[in-house]
């Protein structure tokens, strides 16, 4: 028996069915943009953990701001005796977040916490319980987190009830017919049928969806929902977990919409591998919850905030910020030609290195095809390509490579992803022929 079936046997008798598990590859070794499994096998990581290594896979910077951190010291609980690189990242991280109004930050542990602290201290500024969120949102597996998040299967399925309060409106994708327009009057209905506007305390959105399936949301949709929040006095939550820290080709993907938010919360690429997540927002609603109603044992763990400096010090002077735009332009360039042969490509979307790609059959956006989908996240596994697959129909594959990643490593990876389509359309083809 191989290392990683023996090992898969292992993890299946031991691991709970509950979590997924998208490849039997059993990681030994990652470097930058490659992951090496534990039978030798290399190959091209198109997936950064779900959008965390957006520096790379152990980045010296970060190895060793870890390295000298482990010798000062690991835990000491940032609500007991406190220290400076949680107060370091935060005053960074308070600059760093768009728009002129003063800002403060907390730190927890994973993006599901940070968002239900965003919603926790949204109620605590407003007085009020109701929140919004959009249809095929992701914000986590927690309660409050998965009660916003707008997909029932796997998400919510057999978990309710959920947290009362929660409303969800269509998410502007003009791919499946969606307008801003149509997003907009459907929030005017949630305030005409289900709760007044002065009850909403918050309402939160993914610049672009994650989970969700790439969509990326018009700035102008972004830019109605801060004057609608002004307009009643409700918290604007932008979830940046996913879309943050130069994925996109900016720190943050709100900053194309060119609006300052009231929170927002990130996680994920924060801290390179480390979990760290935040919320970051206006100093006079951040300090709304009361002392000891916020944090945590490992909040703010002072590992993941010495990784956080070095990850923000390694955007900043690697310039990923422009390279995630390069990168985005090449990827979404070479799927697109890709397309012209390739039918199954029904629609080809980036926001700077945030790339996907929407497989249905017969170019119609009407016809998911998941099963495609999660075929061709298994070929690409076995030519040496780890990518994710993500969307509301399960028929999106979302390319998160690495910033740091070199030109070679990009175009590798490119050519093993259209060439497994293209296996993969060429078998159809036969087997169709075959029945035929
Ligand atoms: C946009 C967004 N919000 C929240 C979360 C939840 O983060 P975590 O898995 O760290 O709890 C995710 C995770 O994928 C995400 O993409």
């Amino acid at each position: 028996m191989s290392k990683n079936s023996d090992l898969q046997k292992r993890r299946d008798a031991s691991i709970a069915r509950g979590i997924s598990n998208q490849l039997p590859v059993f990681v030994e070794r990652a470097r930058n943009a490659e992951i090496w499994d534990v039978e030798g096998r290399r190959y091209v990581d198109f997936a950064s953990g779900i959008a965390v290594v957006n520096t790379g896979h152990v980045h010296p910077r970060v190895q060793a701001a870890v390295a000298a951190q482990l010798e000062a010291f690991t835990h000491t609980c940032f609500m007991v005796t406190p220290y400076a690189v949680a107060v370091d990242l935060a005053e960074r991280l308070n600059k760093l977040a768009p728009g002129p109004t003063a800002k403060k930050s907390i730190f927890v542990t994973t993006g599901a916490e940070a968002v239900e602290n965003a919603i926790k201290i949204a109620r605590a500024h407003t007085g009020r319980s109701g929140v919004i969120a959009f249809g095929g949102g992701f914000h986590g597996r927690t309660f409050m987190a998965m009660a916003l998040t707008g997909k029932v299967a796997p998400y919510k399925a057999g978990f309710g009830p959920f947290p009362a309060e929660i409303y969800h409106a269509p998410f502007p994708i003009a791919y499946h017919g969606v307008s801003t327009r149509d997003s907009l009057e459907a929030l005017e209905h949630l305030f005409k049928y289900d709760i007044e506007p002065t009850r909403v305390a918050a309402i939160i959105i993914e610049p672009v969806l994650g989970e969700g399936g790439f969509y990326i949301a018009p700035p102008e949709f972004l830019q109605a929902l801060r004057k609608l929040c002004d307009q009643h006095g409700i918290v604007l939550v932008i979830d940046e977990i996913q879309t943050g820290f130069a994925r996109t080709g900016r720190m943050f993907a709100i900053e194309y919409a060119g609006i300052e938010p009231d929170l927002m919360t990130m996680a994920k690429s924060l801290a390179g591998g480390f979990p760290l997540a935040a919320v970051v927002g206006k100093a006079a609603i951040m300090d709304a919850a009361a002392p000891g109603g916020l944090g945590g044992t490992y909040a703010g763990s002072p590992i993941a905030c010495a990784a956080a400096l070095a990850v923000l010090d390694v955007i900043e002077t690697e310039h990923l910020c422009e390279r995630a735009r390069t990168i985005g332009e090449t990827m979404a360039q070479s799927l697109r030609d890709a397309a012209k042969s390739l039918p199954a490509i029904g629609d080809v979307r980036n926001l700077g290195a945030m790339v996907a790609m929407e497989l249905v059959q017969a170019r119609d956006a009407h016809r998911p095809d998941a099963d495609l989908t999660k075929a061709l996240v298994k070929r690409a596994a076995a030519n040496g390509l780890v990518i994710l697959s993500c969307g509301l129909y399960g028929n999106v594959i979302r390319c998160l490579v690495p910033l740091t990643a070199s030109e070679e490593i990009v175009r590798e990876g490119l050519a093993i992803l259209t060439q497994s389509l293209r296996e993969l359309q060429r078998e159809t083809i036969e087997r169709t022929t075959a029945i035929a």
